[in-house]
């Protein structure tokens, strides 16, 4: 199987994937077309996921009745030099935070990205998906980029797809340019300096419970003056809003008029007339801003809208998903443990 994938001993490649919208009036997550396979590719979308570290996918083994409107992994398509390969004995089980989960056994097979190809990636094959991974027909799978450490195969822990390519690469590096309503990127191997304004400003990442996680230096919300603090969060491409404390959240949301925590929901709603207030947060002194319109959600009646900005309830971190994220270009910088912001190229 390898012999088919030159592997460059000096690393030099570089990839770029498109990001889609879905969907694309709510930007409720961001697709990324993966191949998989050597002798007949499949073309998977998936949603690249920094806030876990398992590549898995609906498959074969997957029952029909989970499976139904998606693209089914088919690990079984062979020729006479190359074939998926069954790890023996190994599986996989994850819960997200959403509480949604799939579980499997595990293939070993060529996975391309944006161009960039790992001969050997650990291929997921899900046998039980949730249902909310059913509805999702758009969606065929995640795609972990959070690190290794969280993987969740068993007894041998695998590694991700960019952990398995990072050496092949022309920098250990991959960036996030994500867009509201609209296809973004997401490069892999360098830094394109035409899609961010001035500088990026880094902050370290601590890798100890396997996030893109770091400090945050304070806050704004809206016209209110910048609060300085110290704030644990992570960076989470599979979280579709922006997640804070819920004191900060309350401050947010008071700012306009008529918002209020809907107690059926479990969740701030404001008018849909009104335009939620600027968000900035700090790193150093870096302001990166999320304009309002941002954080308009998306009806949950004629009348209300559901915030952007919502509790991060017991959770040790704020975080930072897909809302704030697509208003910034963001640097995962995983040779040198950090992680880097930059206003847009407007
Ligand atoms: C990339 O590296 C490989 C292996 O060293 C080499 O054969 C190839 O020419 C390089 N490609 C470029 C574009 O530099
Ligand atoms: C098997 O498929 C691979 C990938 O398409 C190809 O490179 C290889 O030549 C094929 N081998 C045979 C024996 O057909
Ligand atoms: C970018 O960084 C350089 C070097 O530190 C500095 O001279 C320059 O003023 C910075 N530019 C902006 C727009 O912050
Ligand atoms: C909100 O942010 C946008 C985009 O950065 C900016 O143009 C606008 O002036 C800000 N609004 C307020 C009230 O600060």
């Amino acid at each position: 199987m390898s012999a088919a994938i030159a592997k460059p001993t000096i690393g030099n490649l570089t990839g770029s994937a498109v990001a889609n919208p879905n969907p694309s009036n709510f930007d409720r997550e961001y697709l990324v077309p993966v191949i998989i396979g050597a002798v007949t590719p499949q073309t998977i979308n998936m949603d690249l996921d920094t806030g876990s570290s398992d590549l898995w996918v609906f498959s074969n083994s997957t029952p029909g009745a989970q499976a139904t409107g998606h693209v089914v992994y088919q690990p079984n398509t062979c020729n006479a030099s190359t074939c998926a390969k069954l790890l023996p004995g190994e599986t996989w089980s994850i819960q997200y935070s959403d509480m949604s989960s799939s579980s499997g056994i595990v293939y070993s097979d060529l996975v391309t990205i944006g161009g960039a190809a790992v001969s050997s990636q650990a291929v997921e094959a899900a046998q039980i998906v949730s249902s909310s991974f059913t509805t999702d027909t758009a969606n065929s799978g995640l795609l972990g980029m959070a690190f290794s450490s969280l993987n969740t195969c068993r007894p041998q822990q695998q590694l991700t797809w960019f952990d398995n390519i990072k050496a092949s690469l022309a920098a250990e590096v991959w960036t996030a340019n994500l867009q509201k309503g609209a296809a973004g990127t997401y490069n892999f191997g360098y830094i394109d300096s035409t899609a961010y304004n001035s500088n990026i400003t880094y902050t370290p990442v601590s890798t100890l419970r396997g996030f893109w996680e770091f400090t945050f230096s304070g806050y704004q919300l809206g016209s209110s003056s910048f609060v300085t603090t110290d704030m644990a969060a992570i960076a989470d491409t599979g979280t579709t809003l922006l997640l804070l404390p819920s004191a900060v959240v309350e401050s947010y949301w008071a700012q306009v008029p008529s918002a209020h925590l809907e107690p059926s929901l479990g969740a701030y709603i404001y008018p849909c007339s009104a335009t939620p207030p600027n968000f900035t947060f700090g790193i150093g002194s870096y302001r990166g801003v999320v304009p309002g319109s941002y954080l308009a959600y998306g009806p949950v009646s004629s009348q209300w809208c559901y915030g952007g900005i919502q509790s991060q309830g017991s959770s040790p971190f704020s975080v930072f998903g897909d809302v704030l994220l697509k208003a910034q270009f963001v640097v995962f910088d995983v040779g040198n443990l950090r992680i880097g912001y930059a206003a847009k190229k407007t």
